[in-house]
Formats: C-alpha cells, structure tokens, sequence
C-alpha cells in the first residue's frame, strides 16, 4: 500500500480520484469532471505521475465526463463497462477483470442498478463505489439505465460482502464528506436498512426525485464524447481577446471609425435598439454575408450579442476565416443598457 498515491478531487457534489503507484509513476484518473481539468494535470506533474488510463464509473447523467477530452489530450486509453454506449471506450472491461497501473492492481466489480453499466473499483483496503453506493445514500434507479432490482444485487449480494473495514470512496457527495466504511454504511445507511429485496425496491420506486439541472445535455456529451455547449464557448473565448464594455464606451464616444461594431443578434433585436455606429449580421447569417460586408480581414472587428456567448462563437468564427483582429465584447447588449450605455 505504501506505493500508492491516492488524491479525491471535490467539485460540486462530485468526487473524482488520482489513483497512482509511485513506484513506476504511472497513473489513472477514475470519474474526472471536465471542470477539473487543469488541476488533474496539476496533481500528476506536482506528484511527477502520468496519467496512463481515464475510467468512468458509469454514464454520468447529472455532470460532465472529462474522459473523452482528456483521451484527446493525454492520447490514454478510456475504461468503462461493456455496456457502456460511448463509441469513444479504448478499453471494455467486465465483472473480475483486473487494470493494471504499475503496481498496482484494480480489480472491476460490475454492479448494475444505477446504470447499466456501473461498476466499483476494488483496491486492496478500499473501495471506489461510483453512485452504486453513496455515504448514507445509494445512486438513484429512476435514470435511463436504472433498476432498483439490480441494484439490490449489486449492493446485498456483492459490494457488501466485501471486508466491512474496507474504505467507501463514492463518485458523489452533497454534504462535504469524504469517504466512509463499508461497516458503516451497513450499521447507518437508510437504503440498507431495508433488508429484503422487496422493500428495497419499493423504497427506491418511491424517492420521487428531482430529475437532474443538466441530464439532457449530460446524456448527449458523456454518450458521445461531444462538447458541452459551455465547454464549446470556453474554446472559442481560448481562441480570441475581449474588450470590455468601459474600453467600447469610449470608443463609441471618441466616434472610432476603426473599429468595426458587429452586432450578431437577430434583426428584430438589432431594430428595438443597438450600440451607437454598429452594424448588424445575425449569428446565423455570419458566413453568408461576411464577403459582401466585411472585406477587409485586416479591420478590428468586435462582436457583441445579447449575453456575450453567442459573439463569442462568432468572433472565433471570424478569427477562423482570417479575420485577425475580430474580439468580442466582455458582456452583451443586456450589461451595456444595464451600465448605462448609449443606444441607437
Ligand atoms: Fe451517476
């Protein structure tokens, strides 16, 4: 055990693992969020690790896998279930089989129930229980996926017959803490408490739970490996510079002929009101039109829409199709009226 490096990372309600074996410094990085991003990359230089597998615990319906961006970035392979719908899995494991990360050994036990496709990860004192088992509380069944009988299961007839002195590290937590045992999730867990498999489930059919804020866009992104519209604006703003509204100001009061203000909203927005000198491209119609109205790829160009976002996507459009000087404005229309600034 004195080989292994072992790092829980909190953000939100999730938890995700650096789980390395300081001997080879090799590395694996189990349920990364894609927020956390840089500070994984962090842990592994600051420990002098690299990251040789990513793995998700399951399909996350409620947060956003940063698996497929890393496999991208790092070129590691992706372990999941074979149930796993995401085209981008390297590596498909089943129940007993056992990933190799230098000296370490992590054995995969397939637990269904909050997915099809979970599975905990057994290391030699403890154990990663993704949402199979939670501290005081166990992964919903009512998802895509979910089935309170298998659930039971995995739970009663599996994770629980492990040694009660093992270690509960889970994939969520809500109210701060860390990790538990399995001892005592038996002793004080109110899921477990019902013993027969029956009452389990019917416990579980009647939580009646808030479907989760992002549950749509997570299923898309984390069974694809696409972007999330968020991370989708993160690179476009990664691939410009902004001004800021205070900079716009007096640049629309000095009555700077060289600066070119382009309002990509749709027309109708554009007519109720717009910043002083601007002209006016839908989003929509950026590709189109960019030949007749902008010329010259050499002009300063600054992009504004309503919040922000939208001009974002539009001047790295425009940064892409040679327009070297295109920025966006840092804020929209909405903060621009909101501060006070001139309208047309
Ligand atoms: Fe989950």
């Amino acid at each position: 055990m004195t080989t292994m490096f072992f790092e829980q990372i909190s953000s939100g309600g999730c938890k995700s693992y650096v789980i390395g074996c300081k001997e080879t410094c090799q590395a694996i990085i189990v349920d990364p969020e894609s927020s956390q991003i840089d500070r994984y990359l962090a842990i592994a230089a600051r420990e002098g690790l690299r990251i040789q597998y990513l793995l998700d615990t399951h399909t996350h319906a409620d947060h956003f896998s940063a698996s497929h961006e890393l496999r991208e970035r790092l070129a590691v392979p992706v372990i999941m279930h074979r149930n796993s719908p995401a085209p981008f899995v390297d590596i498909r494991v089943d129940d007993g089989e056992t990933i190799v990360v230098g000296k370490l050994r992590l054995q995969i036990l397939y637990t269904p129930g909050h997915t099809e496709d979970s599975i905990c990860i057994r290391l030699p004192d403890r154990v990663l229980t993704g949402d199979t088992l939670l501290v005081g509380g166990t992964g919903r069944t009512d998802l895509p996926g979910g089935d309170a009988a298998k659930l039971y299961d995995s739970l009663f007839n599996k994770l629980l017959k492990l040694p009660p002195e093992f270690l509960v590290f889970p994939a969520h937590d809500y109210k701060d803490q860390t990790h538990s045992t399995l001892a005592r999730e038996i002793a004080e867990n109110p899921r477990l408490q019902k013993k027969s498999r029956e009452e389990f489930i019917e416990l579980m059919h009647a939580l009646n739970l808030k479907m989760p804020t992002h549950l749509t866009e997570a299923l898309r992104t984390n069974r694809s490996g696409g972007k999330s519209i968020a991370q989708l604006i993160a690179a476009a703003a990664g691939k410009i510079a902004f001004m800021s509204i205070e900079e716009l100001r007096q640049s629309v009061s000095r009555h700077d002929r060289q600066l070119i203000i382009l309002d990509v909203r749709e027309q109708e927005a554009f007519r109720q009101g717009h910043i002083p000198g601007a002209i006016n491209i839908p989003r929509g119609q950026l590709e189109l039109r960019i030949n007749e109205l902008l010329p010259d790829p050499t002009q300063r160009i600054l992009a504004y829409c309503d919040y922000g976002k939208i001009s974002t996507l539009a001047a790295a459009t425009l940064r892409e199709l040679g327009y070297g000087r295109a920025i966006a404005l840092d804020g929209g229309f909405q903060s621009w009226r909101e501060t006070g600034g001139m309208q047309q």
